[in-house]
């Protein structure tokens, strides 16, 4: 493809083009500003690609998502999520050998330090979990420096990976004022976090297969998303050469946002708020389309898909097998049926491709499952890990990537002088 050419104040300048491996076009501007002082505006960033990157393929126009060329719907019926995270973080699906060794070590690093128990002491019961994971996940980094290069580079990715889901699990227990349940080595990865969630000391506790499958897909289906805001976040953060866990502690801050994956909370919150207000939801689909209430359909509409989201289609299987098997009746799952059937009719949402998203059916299949709605980011962000591991990777192996820091087109007071305090108004 020719260069794209640029006319400003009757001058042109070429800019090159960059052209993906799925046909994505790109004009790269790196020479804009010295060729014109110019810079681009583009605030959120809708038009802006921030970095190459091999990791995930997103098609929102159709739908498409996919692992390292690997399609969501293969991956998340037929992977384990360790084996998705192996994937996302090294490029390729792992032969029986290297399966083994990843296994293995992810299984002796769950323990955490015994004086990290200490932290947990130190939060209210009410904290919510997804501020001590972030900040226990910062903590890491005072027990585990940066690894030595030459020797075991990649020794605190299977720490992160390994020892966040025995915080997430302490951080539920500390909530509910239940003693910790401490990690099992016989159990994979998904069954162990279940077994430190729902085990007490009293009883033996066996963890349900469709529990288990329907977390392994869960977390498969929020394994990665390309440049999202928390992603986006972890390798602005990592582009300083912040360590690890530093970085991905401030990937998981901007995963807790609402509109981000606090979602799926919020999607509970409101199908509750419907419910309590008599299970009107038509009056909430007309809310929604107001902007004068300020009141969006939470789980609807998203930044790259245009169509319908492909994991909200895998995950709304998960949510019948999860009902269906454990023999729940929960009316908030009607409730979001309705919602969903009638959102999806209706001219607003149709004209502006608002469908559901991932979380629209998430937080409902969590509730099933037992676990709290304020676990419900936590568990996004467990799932999410290999993503910004991957990407935060990804910048690090890169030897021409620099440090994130864009620019401002300013639009404050322009030069004036300083008043002492009496001379002021
Ligand atoms: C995800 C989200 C932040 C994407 O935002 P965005 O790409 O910036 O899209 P916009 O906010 O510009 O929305 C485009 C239009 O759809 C409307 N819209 C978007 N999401 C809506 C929703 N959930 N309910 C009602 N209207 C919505 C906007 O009001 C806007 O309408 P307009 O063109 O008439 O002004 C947004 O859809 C949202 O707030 N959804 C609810 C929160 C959520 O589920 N987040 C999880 C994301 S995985």
């Amino acid at each position: 493809m020719s260069d794209a050419k640029l006319i400003i104040d009757g001058r042109e300048i070429e800019l090159p083009v960059v052209v993906g491996s799925e046909g994505e076009v790109g004009i790269d501007i790196g020479a804009l500003r010295g060729a014109t002082g110019m810079i681009t505006l583009d605030p959120g960033y809708g038009n802006t690609g921030s970095c190459q990157s091999s990791v995930t393929f997103i098609d929102g126009e159709k739908g498409i998502l996919r692992y390292r060329g690997y399609p969501i719907e293969q991956v998340a019926s037929k992977a384990t999520f360790p084996e998705v995270a192996y994937l996302l973080i090294y490029g390729h699906l792992p032969n029986r050998k290297e399966l083994e060794r990843w296994l293995g070590s992810l299984t002796r690093h769950t323990l955490i330090h015994e004086d990290m128990k200490k932290f947990f002491e130190g939060y209210l019961p009410s904290t919510h979990p997804m501020a001590i994971l972030s900040s226990m996940v910062a903590s890491l980094s005072t027990y585990y420096p940066d690894p030595d290069p030459a020797t075991d580079p990649n020794i605190n990715i299977v720490r992160l990976i390994a020892k966040a889901a025995t915080v997430a699990a302490f951080s539920y227990k500390k909530s509910i004022g239940q003693p910790i349940i401490y990690p099992r080595n016989d159990l994979t990865y998904t069954r162990n976090f279940l077994h430190m969630m729902f085990a007490v000391p009293t009883e033996a506790y066996e963890v349900p297969d469709v529990l288990n499958e329907a977390l392994n897909m869960l977390l498969i289906l929020h394994a990665d998303h390309e440049q999202n805001c928390s992603t986006s976040t972890v390798r602005m953060v990592g582009s300083s050469q912040a360590n690890i866990f530093a970085s991905i502690s401030a990937g998981i801050n901007a995963l807790w946002g609402p509109l981000h994956g606090g979602a799926n909370q919020k999607v509970i919150e409101m199908l509750e708020m419907i419910q309590a207000d008599g299970g009107n939801y038509e009056k909430y689909v007309d809310l929604a389309k107001d902007k004068e209430s300020g009141f969006r359909l939470m789980g609807f509409g998203h930044r790259v898909y245009k169509n319908y989201d492909p994991r909200a289609r895998l995950i709304k299987r998960v949510a019948d097998d999860v009902f269906e098997q454990l023999g729940v009746d929960d009316p908030l799952l009607d409730i979001a049926r309705n919602l969903e059937e009638i959102a999806l009719e209706d001219d607003y949402f149709v004209e502006r491709k608002l469908y559901p998203n991932v979380d629209f059916y998430s937080g409902i299949i969590y509730r099933a499952m037992g676990i709290p709605t304020n676990m419900f980011t936590v568990m996004f962000a467990l799932g999410r890990l290999p993503g910004w591991i991957a990407h935060w990777k990804e910048m690090r192996d890169d030897p021409t990537s620099r440090i994130n820091r864009p620019r401002q087109i300013y639009t404050g007071p322009t030069e004036r002088d300083y008043t002492p305090v009496n001379q002021r108004d």
